[in-house]
């Protein structure tokens, strides 16, 4: 028995923007960013909204539209948790997965995000698990919580909103776009076999992105600053920051390609498994560069790998669901195959995942 993945899907916005493009923004070419990433094209959000994309996405996971992979048609009401992974969601309140359980109409739907930046669906699907094996072993229905046995997880990211766009060892990095998996407790599938999630410090602030509040706050060291004054006192003071990500690209890289292969490391060795038994590995699509160290370290055919950040870039928590509907879409997994899903971002997290498909 277990949490085993029985629908995924992926959207990305109509803008399509080529690495030449962005020259008219920064001192930058096509070369420099392929060599360095792999990264050939990224995809915007104009008119699409962070919920516009979570939408698509899980509607083809859950076998309404096509385009997606899915075993069956999950109705509605079927979906007892809903966890929208994202650092770019459109309001603070509602979360973003308030929003989408509306949108959809998941009646029965518990939902809240999670932030564990590039990492989020690995950790989202780690919390569905660990939820639906407590509630199949009656804890959760026992204590008069809420069981869980089907569960929606998406990764849906607008970052082009908190890209600096004059930053040239940035924004050629960055792209929107969203990933779905609907999991489902089975009796007679073994689905998820194991998860290792881990935390580290970023202590330098290698790769961080600040939360500005917009509001003037009437309140300094002295006391309340009055009305009239707030607003221009506030704002001086705090120097009317911009909330964009900042990155260390060369800190991080070193981390990334660590933390990648020390996860996946970990969670075979926790599964009992070793990489000859791993049909695929979907990881965090932020540079081609880093996975390639990292199967180095690993002694581990680049084949193996599934990659789609030619045309995606770094999207962030939705990377690992729209690289992995990418792979089901292209035929790469099949019922029975062991895959592994690793993730790696801001905190620093990063962590893997190995499932039965
Ligand atoms: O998803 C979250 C996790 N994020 C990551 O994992 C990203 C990790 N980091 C990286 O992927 C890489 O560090 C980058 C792709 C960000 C940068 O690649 P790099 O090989 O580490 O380049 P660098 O930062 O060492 O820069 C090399 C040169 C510099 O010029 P000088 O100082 O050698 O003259 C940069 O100014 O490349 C320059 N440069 C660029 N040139 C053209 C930086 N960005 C660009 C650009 N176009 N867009």
């Amino acid at each position: 028995m277990g949490c085993a993945l029985i629908g995924c899907g992926k959207a990305l916005p109509a803008l399509e923007v080529q690495n030449d493009e962005l020259k008219a923004l920064v001192d930058t070419n096509n070369e420099w960013i392929v060599t360095r990433t792999g990264i050939e094209s990224r995809h915007i959000a104009v008119e699409e909204t962070n919920l516009d994309l979570a939408e698509r996405a899980a509607r083809e996971a859950l076998g309404w539209d096509e385009g997606g992979w899915s075993e069956r048609r999950i109705e509605p009401e079927e979906i007892d948790l809903l966890i929208v992974c994202t650092i770019s969601g459109d309001n603070l309140v509602p979360s973003e997965a308030s929003s989408l359980r509306m949108r959809l109409g998941l009646p029965n739907a518990i939902a809240f995000d999670l932030n564990a930046a590039c990492t989020g669906f690995v950790y989202g699907t780690t919390v569905v698990e660990a939820l639906m094996a407590a509630s199949a072993a009656g804890v959760a229905g026992a204590a008069g919580r809420n069981p869980v046995r089907r569960a929606l997880v998406v990764g849906a990211e607008r970052l082009s909103r908190i890209t600096d766009w004059a930053e040239r060892s940035t924004c050629v990095l960055f792209g929107d776009g969203a990933g779905a998996g609907v999991f489902e407790w089975d009796e007679e599938r073994a689905g998820v076999l194991g998860s290792h999630l881990v935390n580290e410090d970023d202590p330098t602030g290698a790769l961080t992105c600040a939360l500005t509040y917009d509001m003037p706050v009437p309140f300094s060291e002295d006391g309340i600053v009055p009305d009239a004054n707030a607003e221009a006192a506030v704002r001086e003071k705090a120097g009317n920051p911009q909330q964009a990500i900042t990155m260390n690209g060369q800190a991080v890289f070193k981390f990334a390609a660590r933390a990648m292969a020390d996860a996946v490391t970990c969670v075979l060795e926790n599964a009992g498994l070793s990489l000859d038994d791993i049909a695929c590995i979907v990881p965090h699509q932020a540079n081609e560069r880093i996975v390639k160290f990292a199967a180095k370290k690993l002694e581990c055919d680049m084949d193996k790998f599934h990659l789609c950040i030619a045309h995606a870039g770094n999207t962030s928590a939705a990377s690992v669901p729209l690289a992995l509907a990418d792979a089901y879409a292209a035929g790469r997994i099949k019922r029975g195959d062991k895959v592994v899903l690793v993730g790696f971002g801001g905190g620093f997290t990063s962590g893997a995942l190995v499932y039965e498909a």
